[in-house]
């Protein structure tokens, strides 16, 4: 028999990249091998995104071209997953004819019923919710490991309902997984040869906070910290106000955690992240960062904000722009804010225009330019520790990234992916380094 192949596009946050991974295993045992071409594909499955309004009409946009495809190959089954599947369900068959199968964020588990349904002509959603930590029983276990880097996941969920996130409505309530089970995880992926772990929740602060006493991250950290052939450890995201002391502590203590916090502010005005319902101020930001520097004085951060809040005042926004300048972020990932369905955010008087909102982004984006340049041209001329992590940008590159997060190319032999490499310096391109690693005399 032929090889049947699925090809998988993923679209959205590291929960989606590392998702996707389980269900390609998951389709790998129900006889799939992965395409990179959907040309080749008997399947197509899209991980989707729903944080934005953009990135959902993305999906239909997408599906709509999947006509075209079908025309080619008439017995092409096509699956949607992810947040836009959770979030639309049954729905989602109904408005796109083609469409075969539908899987929520809780179902991955469902697979390998579902696909065989669906290979016998059937049309189904699976959409419901798992609000215990069996989840992760059902939760295919990822026997390979490729790469240098890894992302594993250690919760999922969130019960923090920013007033303008979808996020716990697509992936429910908060469940963290077994401290046991994460480290199985960690330790198959070292003996398969990853050097690098990256810790993976909505908000990883509160692993476990249900049941103790709040430090139960930072021990999680130690622990992976204390695993043989593990190199660097990272995390995301963190929460502003749930970040403990224990965990500040970890970046006094542990080597091993590489000096960069993702630390979304979201908003630089109290008043605005009131109505974004954050539970903490710009002082009580600020403070934090103070904390985390005094532990790790090289500590690099970045952020997520949102820009045009409804009700967001030109003075509200220069408060953000006056915060970014302060914390001198590394990198920030800004968007204009969208409304979501349920939130209640979207139900909040809004004044500023489009153009408006879209010249406060540009302003933004600018000054981040600003922000990252000047980091990194601190690095002209020094030598920096990069974990070689695959080919670089150009032939003859290979690539890594410092402690810090920030990208280093560089001409060096494939050989060195996997190893610690002190590169010199040499150009600070717009996102990235340039290095070399020889001796100049
Ligand atoms: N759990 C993470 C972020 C998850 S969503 C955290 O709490 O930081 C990723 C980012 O998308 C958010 O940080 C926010 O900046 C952005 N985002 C979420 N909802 C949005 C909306 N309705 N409009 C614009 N940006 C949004
Ligand atoms: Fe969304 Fe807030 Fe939860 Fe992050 S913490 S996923 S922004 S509700
Ligand atoms: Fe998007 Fe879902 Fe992640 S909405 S940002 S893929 S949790």
């Amino acid at each position: 028999m032929m090889q049947k192949k699925v090809h998988i596009l993923t679209y959205g946050c590291q929960m989606n990249v590392s998702d996707s991974e389980r269900i390609a295993a998951s389709l790998r045992n129900c006889g799939y091998a992965e395409t990179d071409s959907l040309d080749d594909a008997d399947m197509v499955i899209l991980n989707t995104c729903s944080v934005r309004a953009k990135a959902e009409e993305r999906i239909y946009g997408i599906l709509h071209t999947m006509k075209g495809q079908l025309k080619k190959n008439p017995d092409l089954i096509i699956g949607v997953g992810g947040c836009v599947a959770q979030q639309e369900g049954k729905q989602l068959l109904e408005r796109v004819p083609h469409l075969r199968f539908v899987f929520g964020t809780h179902n991955l588990h469902l697979l390998p019923r579902m696909i065989s349904e669906a290979e016998s002509g059937r049309r189904l959603a699976e959409t419901d919710f798992i609000d215990d930590d069996k989840r992760f029983d059902l939760y295919p276990q990822n026997s390979d490991f490729s790469g240098v880097t890894r992302f594993i996941t250690i919760m999922q969920g969130c019960d923090n309902y920013c007033s303008y996130c979808i996020v716990p409505y697509v992936r429910g309530r908060e469940v963290s997984r077994s401290p046991e089970d994460i480290l199985t995880e960690v330790r198959l992926a070292v003996e398969a040869g990853v050097k690098e772990v990256t810790l993976l929740g909505q908000n990883v602060n509160s692993y476990m906070a249900k049941s103790g006493d709040g430090s139960a991250f930072a021990e999680l950290l130690r622990s992976i910290a204390a695993v043989d052939g593990i190199t660097r450890l990272r995390f995301m995201t963190s929460h502003p106000k749930d970040i403990s002391k224990p965990l500040i502590d970890c970046f006094a203590d542990l080597d091993k955690l590489c000096s960069h916090i993702h630390l979304p502010v979201q908003a630089g005005s109290d008043r605005i992240l009131q109505l974004m319902k954050r539970g903490y101020t710009r002082a009580d930001y600020l403070a934090k960062i103070a904390r985390l520097r005094a532990m790790r004085p090289d500590i690099y951060v970045t952020s997520d904000i949102i820009v045009g809040f409804p009700g967001e005042t030109e003075a509200d926004f220069q408060q953000t722009l006056d915060l970014m300048e302060e914390v001198v972020y590394s990198d920030s990932y800004s968007f204009v804010y969208s409304p979501r369905p349920e939130t209640k955010a979207a139900l909040m008087p809004d004044n500023a225009t489009k153009e408006e909102k879209h010249q406060r982004l540009d302003r933004l984006l600018k000054l981040q330019k600003k922000l990252t340049s000047g980091l990194q041209a601190v690095l002209l001329g020094k030598r920096v520790e990069v974990l070689v992590e695959g080919a670089g940008r150009m032939p003859g590159q290979i690539f890594g990234r410092t402690s810090g997060n920030r990208v280093v190319n560089f001409p060096g032999d494939p050989a060195l992916v996997g190893s610690l490499q002190l590169p010199l310096i040499v150009r600070n391109n717009q996102n990235s380094l340039l290095g070399r690693l020889e001796v100049i005399s």
